[in-house]
């Protein structure tokens, strides 16, 4: 069977980072599951079709053509990597996900990364929901504080103006959209391991995630 590494979480605690570079350094598959909402929230705005409207949506997610190549994602042919990253895509990323028949259009479309020689992935629900079966679940947190600090840097290091309280702000909302949410909500698997990296580094949070695997 396929090894797959789950690393579920919240809002900016560096879960995507984090497993992106145990990905590398397995020479695994990668899957940021989130990017799958951002690019239906995407695609749904440039077909008119509103983040609340649960059938017409789930019509998109089935057929969302959407592409990972080159490290780069693509929508209908077009680069739109950086697109999906503004903040209110990412709104819409988590209006869309909170809809049953959105997340159940786009499970199978998750499931098919599991490939040789391995998979890691990121997101809320991938240890609990899409791949239950999972060798290694990673529950990756820090404090709500040190959350909005690095978020709050990283956007200082791309140029954009950044508010800190207000980062802090959003950041307690999303948490209490995202535990709140009947579908998918997010918490610990009991079978997961708990990482708090509010006190480590990048390097140390990945070295880990590979000693849990037995690496
Ligand atoms: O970490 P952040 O909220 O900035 O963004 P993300 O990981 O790209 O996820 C975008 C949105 O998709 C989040 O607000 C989640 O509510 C949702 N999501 C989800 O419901 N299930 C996943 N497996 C991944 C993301």
């Amino acid at each position: 069977s396929v090894p797959v590494i789950t690393i579920d979480g919240p809002s900016a605690s560096g879960k995507g980072t984090v497993a992106a570079i145990v990905a590398q350094r397995l020479g695994f598959h990668y899957l940021d599951s989130g990017s799958l909402y951002r690019l239906l929230a995407l695609h749904a705005r440039k077909h008119d079709v509103a983040w609340d409207a649960e059938q017409p949506l789930a019509a998109l997610a089935a057929t969302l053509p959407a592409a990972f190549a080159q490290g780069r994602v693509w929508l209908d042919g077009n680069d739109v990597s950086e697109d999906i990253r503004a903040e209110e895509i990412g709104i819409g990323a988590s209006r869309v996900a909170a809809l049953p028949a959105v997340r159940s259009a786009l499970l199978q479309r998750q499931r098919d990364f599991a490939v040789l020689p391995g998979l890691v992935t990121d997101g809320r629900d991938m240890g609990s929901v899409v791949f239950p079966q999972a060798a290694t679940k990673i529950f990756l947190t820090a404090s709500a504080d040190e959350r909005a600090a690095r978020r709050h840097k990283q956007l200082i290091g791309k140029g954009e103006s950044a508010n800190l309280p207000r980062i802090l702000q959003d950041i307690i909302d999303r948490d209490t959209r995202d535990a709140a949410r009947a579908v998918a909500p997010l918490r610990q698997e009991p079978d997961a391991f708990l990482l708090d990296t509010t006190e480590l580094t990048i390097d140390q949070a990945v070295e880990t995630v590979l000693r849990r695997f037995g690496q």
